[in-house]
């Protein structure tokens, strides 16, 4: 696939090569996002970052991503403190951003929105998340996850046994996630979700159509049996008609170190794209996990930075020109590896 200049709004438009390709700049990155070097490749460049709803880790993540190529960044952090609350169109918002940045990430809390932005914009726009629909540089972070763990134990993403819970109908990390699978061979996907929280019928087609085995829980104890990966998701109270319609379904998944021991086999990776839900009522995965080493929740966060840097180094074609602009960091840096697996 061809990344240059193109939008990123769906895993759909991700072939192997083209993940193949990301992973490969996501790898050199790490120099950079470790603060062993620094780097200049997009000095004089600007990200819009517009983010329409609430976010920790891919809004900053992206930004610090741009800034570590040597980009400035722009932001918009609510609906309401944007022009859109006065009633302006996503077209209209389109034109004028795309005027003032090189690249936007763009999140939107409905389905479909960053697509229509996109449309008129005069540059390129990475989905950040829109409503329940997609989240595409969450699942390649995730994947690219997955790889490393994995290639520990010396496997790949084929053969891959993965349990994906809780909330499989809005989570748009996991629809992603799940597409994103489906490119590669003799997966085996536990999807267990509370009844009504399932995954969408389109998903579960082309699942299938891959050739994977899918097999459907309604309780969480049976679904963590015998894989590799346990991915927790929190149920997305904020896409519910009513709180009320939300709270049924609060807490009914819940992953602790107790029921990881007596379902899971030894050394299952423990992954969760964030935010977990830490209220006392909620809590699908409990902080007594906390110092279990397989946690990988920090390592996909430390990930998020590697692959949001590729996607804009091979959007913006620096990607073979990053190491001619490095030089050294020069101030005290405390030490950043990877939140490292501990055994
Ligand atoms: N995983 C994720 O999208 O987190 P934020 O909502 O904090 O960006």
């Amino acid at each position: 696939m061809d990344f240059i200049g193109r939008h990123i709004l769906s895993v759909d438009q991700f072939d192997r090569v083209g993940i193949e390709r990301l992973f490969e700049v996501a790898d050199r990155m790490a120099p950079y996002a470790h603060r062993g070097r620094i780097t200049r490749v997009l000095e004089g460049a600007i990200l819009g970052n517009m983010f329409f709803e609430p976010s920790t880790r891919t809004r900053v993540s992206f930004g610090c991503a741009f800034n570590l190529l040597g980009g400035e960044v722009r932001e918009t952090t609510e609906l309401k403190s944007s022009s859109l609350s006065k009633g302006e169109s996503l077209y209209d918002t389109a034109r004028v951003l795309s005027g003032y940045s090189d690249i936007i990430v763009m999140r939107h809390p409905e389905a479909g929105s960053v697509a229509e932005f996109a449309t008129a914009s005069r540059v390129p726009v990475i989905n950040g998340g829109d409503g329940p629909n997609e989240h595409p540089s969450q699942a390649l972070l995730d994947l690219y996850t997955i790889k490393k763990e994995l290639a520990g134990r010396g496997r790949g993403i084929d053969g891959l046994r993965i349990a994906v819970v809780g909330d499989l109908k809005f989570g748009r990390a996991v629809h992603s996630l799940l597409k994103l699978l489906a490119l590669f061979e003799d997966v085996s996907i536990n999807l267990a979700a509370p009844p009504g929280l399932d995954a969408p019928p389109d998903i579960l087609a082309t699942l299938t159509q891959a050739g994977h085995t899918v097999s459907l829980h309604d309780q969480l104890n049976t679904g963590i049996h015998h894989v590799d990966i346990v991915y927790v998701t929190r149920t997305q109270e904020e896409r519910f008609p009513t709180q009320e319609d939300a709270d049924r379904y609060r807490g009914l998944f819940r992953l602790n170190q107790s029921v990881y021991t007596e379902n899971c086999e030894p050394n299952t990776v423990i992954m969760h794209p964030l935010p977990r839900d830490s209220r006392a009522q909620a809590n699908e995965l409990d902080a007594d996990l906390d110092q279990n080493p397989n946690l990988a929740i920090f390592r996909q966060t430390d990930n998020g930075v590697l692959i949001r840097m590729a996607l804009f180094a091979l959007i913006l074609d620096v990607a073979d020109e990053v190491d001619d602009h490095a030089r050294p960091v020069t101030w005290y840096t405390a030490k950043r590896i990877p939140s490292v697996r501990r055994r």
